[in-house]
């Protein structure tokens, strides 16, 4: 089979269950030849060998039984850093870089500010900060220890040594410590909320989406704790569901932030809520 006969099998073989399915045929192709997608319309009459044929055979029937392309490559672009995703992390979205921008907002440049990314999951956010503000002190903390493992090895792949990775149920293990600012992207979906059975998010790990029957269980417990483990006028920044801002703000009123911000992403959904912990001098 050829390069162009195998992008038309396997687009039509997708076509009926996903949107993207040229798309994810031509990337799937790519990496099974081991070459960008440039090289399949540069070459398209090249004939694919046993392996590669296997390989990409393999890959559309996986792809569809629903299995996200990201975990299919094992790997996802984040913050132009390349993070290894597996079943055990969620995947980075680019949404949650607005939440990197936020924080970097946040933080000046040239601090050694203690700085704290709870649930980091595949260390997304923790790298990505590690990753501009180098001076910076990063905790990178989740419940997961298969996830830890992965956020490590991103962090090495990635070159970046200013992250301690720490096992720990959200505050639990961080006792003691307090951050300027404290960054997390936590489970936010309501337990019977039907997104939890469509299309790629049916294949990530529950325990990294869902949160009580609300969706605000773990944002709860975050926004009471994170009350004793801020430094003097330091910031708790939260991703949360694009209905879920209002209950959010109320959380840190009730908990008397101060300077309490809800920003919307490229979309306009409001996605983020960020707040500073009021000053005790
Ligand atoms: C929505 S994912 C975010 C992952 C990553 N930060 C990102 O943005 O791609 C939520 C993460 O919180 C972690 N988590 C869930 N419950 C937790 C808990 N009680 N304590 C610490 N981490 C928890 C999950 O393992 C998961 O990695």
């Amino acid at each position: 089979m050829n390069i162009k006969t195998a992008l038309n099998w396997a687009s039509s073989e997708l076509s009926n269950i996903h949107d993207t399915a040229q798309l994810d045929a031509e990337i799937l192709l790519s990496k099974s030849l081991n070459k960008n997608r440039s090289y399949l319309y540069t070459w398209p009459e090249k004939h694919l060998n046993t392996t590669q044929l296997k390989q990409f055979q393999e890959f559309i029937r996986k792809r569809k039984s629903g299995i996200p392309i990201a975990y299919l490559l094992g790997q996802k672009e984040f913050w132009s850093l390349n993070f290894i995703v597996t079943a055990d992390t969620l995947i980075p979205r680019p949404e949650t870089e607005h939440l990197v921008e936020q924080a970097l907002e946040l933080i000046p440049k040239q601090t050694s500010w203690k700085v704290v990314d709870l649930g980091t999951g595949s260390g997304a956010i923790a790298l990505a900060i590690a990753s501009e503000r180098c001076q910076c002190q990063i905790s990178a903390c989740d419940k997961s220890s298969a996830a830890l493992d992965i956020a490590l090895k991103n962090a090495h792949n990635n070159k970046l040594n200013n992250i301690s990775f720490i096992q720990s149920d959200w505050f639990e293990a961080l006792v003691n410590q307090q951050f300027n600012i404290i960054i997390s992207n936590p489970p936010y979906v309501a337990a019977h909320d039907p997104l939890l059975t469509q299309g790629d998010v049916r294949f990530e790990p529950v325990s990294a989406l869902q949160s009580g029957t609300t969706g605000l269980d773990d944002i709860k417990k975050i926004i009471k704790q994170a009350t004793n483990f801020l430094l003097n006028d330091g910031w708790l920044l939260l991703e949360h569901g694009f209905e879920q801002h209002q209950a959010v703000q109320e959380l840190f009123k009730h908990y008397q932030y101060q300077n309490i911000t809800t920003k919307n992403d490229l979309s306009g959904q409001a996605r983020i809520t960020f707040a500073q912990i009021a000053s005790t001098n």
